[in-house]
């Protein structure tokens, strides 16, 4: 990788932000000393109803309990309160829609709309310890909806508006959630599409444990209707705007968020109350030097993904932000829309992915040029490793070289930021997420699980608990203790999946994942998940599937498939028939590339499919994927010593014109 090369630019923050930041130096070492005295500080920026007498339980490792004998309601927290203290007309977003419609809603009016859907919510039989399924675009309803179900004590399991029918029918299936908010559909580049349509399928089965489909009207387009629907017009603009808000414990379920893992079925990472929202507004807080009442705030994510829920919904709103919440695509209608927006609203505070930093290089500076930026102070990435190339273009297309950028490293898992600058004490150097924020603690460990020196790469570990933690792998615990607890268990560390390096300057690198994750545009898919659903197409015996660098979204799918006898007879007899074009060979890389769509989400559609006869593997029948990764990549082959039987990669480099 590239910021594997020594980095020796290093970007202090200017005297003038250093002196109004948030938090200091002084904090590191501080919380270094009595990390649970920290902590409980920090958590006593939130309004508890019952205050916690015991911080930090780990009698039961890897079961962590923090704040236990707190009780608090999140919702309450990110709303109410604000309008007690006296900030009930202060705007908490300004909504953008993709077709030009905006809308600004107050702390006063969210708790009025919150207060609404979650008497709707308890019409429909919602009660504490239920889940609830959202599946929505980004519009105020969301987070609306993740409010309402907080404000209950239910958890919510948002599902990514990109994700197909089938996925979110094992989702809903694995939570057993017993409603489904959702919306007639959602505008995407210019169109309404249909979203609805899903749900419909999802939950069709006689065995769906869905009793009732909450519909938001966003489009317009026209919906089938079936006796579970409910529109949220209907019943939710007609209930009561009152609604007390109960405390529940701080080990209450918050959410449980699905994210790919290394097999097949993905993991829902759970949730719970105290500890996640006092790490998500601490970070939020610390990491963007955030000012309530000064700052505007953009956080560019879906509430589909962990960001959206971190640093949408529940860290910006317990801190009174107020935000920019955008509906579409970058580049509708225009390139510029970001830049238009941040223009516009004066936003002081944008936090975006790589992905999308590369594609503005892409379109080019001239675009940003175009509108006045001068309001931004704080810049942010997540997601993926951002390269200094797209670093320094950020700093300097977008900050005009006055802006602190925070790389900012964490995990659906970790639920909030664990590495990243303090925008007014780091001096950061582009491409390093620099170092564990005050109050964590990481290390890097090789297979023993030794740390190893300044400048060697290793495994990236957790070896203390921290508020904001996963608590278990929802329905399956055994799981949670194997991926994350068991690779280093002696020493008690919680194995993050990454490869990382401290450099000898003390920063710390991140090196990508070092396991069978691939992260395409800052999305974690597995390599599983997408050979699983090749495979259950009738056409293919066996699949391969490698993440391959990609210049735009950092990682690529590509895949390798075996195709069945069947199949490989018709395409021959196609191709006797019609000449040896490759159309039809290109046919069913096309119909495979849709498959994978329509079985997990366009997210997932491969890049590039590649037919083979055969595949690598080790004598022991592992797949080599290494060496897929060497060819997809168009490297020289790497060490085949172990392969069963080198032929095989001759085969493939031989005959890769069946590439698409
Ligand atoms: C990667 C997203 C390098 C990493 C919040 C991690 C990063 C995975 C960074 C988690 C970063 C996230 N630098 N890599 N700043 N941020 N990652 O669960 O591989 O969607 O394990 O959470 O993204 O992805 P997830």
């Amino acid at each position: 990788m590239d910021n594997l090369s020594v980095e020796d630019r290093t970007f202090p923050p200017s005297a003038e932000f250093a002196a109004q930041a948030n938090l200091g130096e002084e904090a590191y070492q501080r919380a270094a000393d009595d990390p649970e005295a920290f902590w409980a500080e920090q958590a006593r920026h939130l309004n508890w109803a019952t205050p916690f007498t015991q911080v930090l339980d780990w009698s039961e490792k890897p079961h962590a309990r923090w704040f236990a004998d707190g009780t608090l309601n999140v919702a309450e927290n990110c709303v109410d309160r604000h309008v007690r203290d006296g900030y009930g007309d202060t705007v908490a977003f300004h909504f953008e829609g993709e077709p030009g419609d905006s809308r600004s809603v107050t702390y006063a009016d969210l708790l009025v709309e919150v207060s609404r859907a979650a008497n709707a919510l308890t019409s429909l039989g919602v009660q504490a310890g239920d889940r609830v399924a959202i599946y929505l675009p980004m519009i105020p309803e969301a987070i609306v909806a993740m409010l309402a179900c907080a404000r209950l004590g239910a958890a919510h399991s948002v599902i990514f508006g990109g994700f197909s029918a089938e996925a979110l029918r094992s989702r809903i299936g694995d939570a057993q959630a017993r409603l489904v908010i959702t919306s007639d559909g959602q505008f995407r580049r210019g169109r309404a599409v249909s979203l609805k349509a899903a749900v419909d399928e999802a939950v069709a089965a006689p065995d769906s444990p869905v009793e009732h489909v909450l519909v938001v009207r966003r489009t317009g387009i026209d919906v089938a209707w079936t006796d579970k629907d409910v529109w949220w017009h209907e019943l939710v603009d007609t209930q009561s705007d009152r609604h007390e808000a109960q405390p529940f414990p701080a080990e209450q379920p918050l959410f449980i968020l699905y994210t790919s893992g290394t097999t097949g079925k993905p993991k829902g990472i759970l949730h719970t109350s105290g500890g996640y929202l006092t790490q998500a507004a601490y970070t939020h807080r610390v990491v963007f030097d955030h000012k309530p009442g000064q700052d505007v705030y953009w956080c560019t994510a879906d509430i589909g993904w962990v960001t959206g829920h971190s640093y949408i919904v529940y860290g910006p709103l317990a801190n009174r932000v107020t935000q920019v919440i955008y509906e579409g695509t970058p580049n509708t209608p225009h390139e510029g829309r970001h830049w238009e927006i941040v223009d516009k609203y004066e936003v002081s505070i944008y936090y975006t992915a790589p992905t999308l930093i590369r594609t503005f290089m892409k379109w080019g500076a001239e675009i940003p040029e175009r509108y006045d930026l001068s309001s931004l102070r704080v810049l942010g990435s997540v997601g993926e490793p951002i390269n200094p190339e797209a670093w320094m273009w950020y700093r300097q297309t977008i900050g005009h070289d006055r802006c602190p950028i925070v790389d900012t490293w964490w995990q659906t898992e970790t639920g909030a930021i664990m590495i990243s600058p303090l925008p007014g004490v780091t001096a950061t150097k582009p491409g390093s997420a620099m170092r564990p924020l005050p109050g964590i603690s990481a290390v890097v460990v090789n297979d023993e699980g030794v740390p190893v020196g300044d400048g060697e790469g290793g495994y990236l570990v957790v070896d203390k608990p921290w508020p904001a933690m996963l608590r278990t792998i929802w329905g399956d615990d055994e799981r949670y203790v194997d991926t994350y607890w068991s690779r280093f268990a002696a020493q008690g560390y919680y194995f993050a999946g990454d490869g990382a390096k401290y450099d000898t300057d003390g920063a710390l690198w991140l090196l990508g994942r070092v396991d069978d994750v691939m992260n395409i545009s800052g999305h974690r898919i597995s390599t599983t998940e997408v050979e699983s659903a090749l495979v259950a197409h009738p056409s293919v015996a066996e699949a391969a599937v490698v993440g391959a660098s990609d210049p735009m979204t950092g990682q690529g799918i590509v895949a390798f498939v075996i195709l069945r006898g069947a199949a490989v007879q018709a395409a021959e007899d196609a191709a006797e028939r019609d000449g040896d074009d490759g159309s039809a060979a290109k046919a069913l890389i096309d119909e495979l590339r849709a498959h994978v769509a329509k079985q997990i989400g366009p997210i997932a559609r491969p890049r590039q499919i590649m037919v083979v006869a055969e595949l690598p593997k080790t004598r022991s029948g592992k797949i080599m994927r290494r060496l897929l990764r060497d060819v997809a990549e168009n490297r020289e082959l790497g060490d085949v010593t172990t392969l069963q039987d080198s032929a095989v990669m001759n085969m493939i480099t031989s005959g890769l014109g069946g590439g698409s």
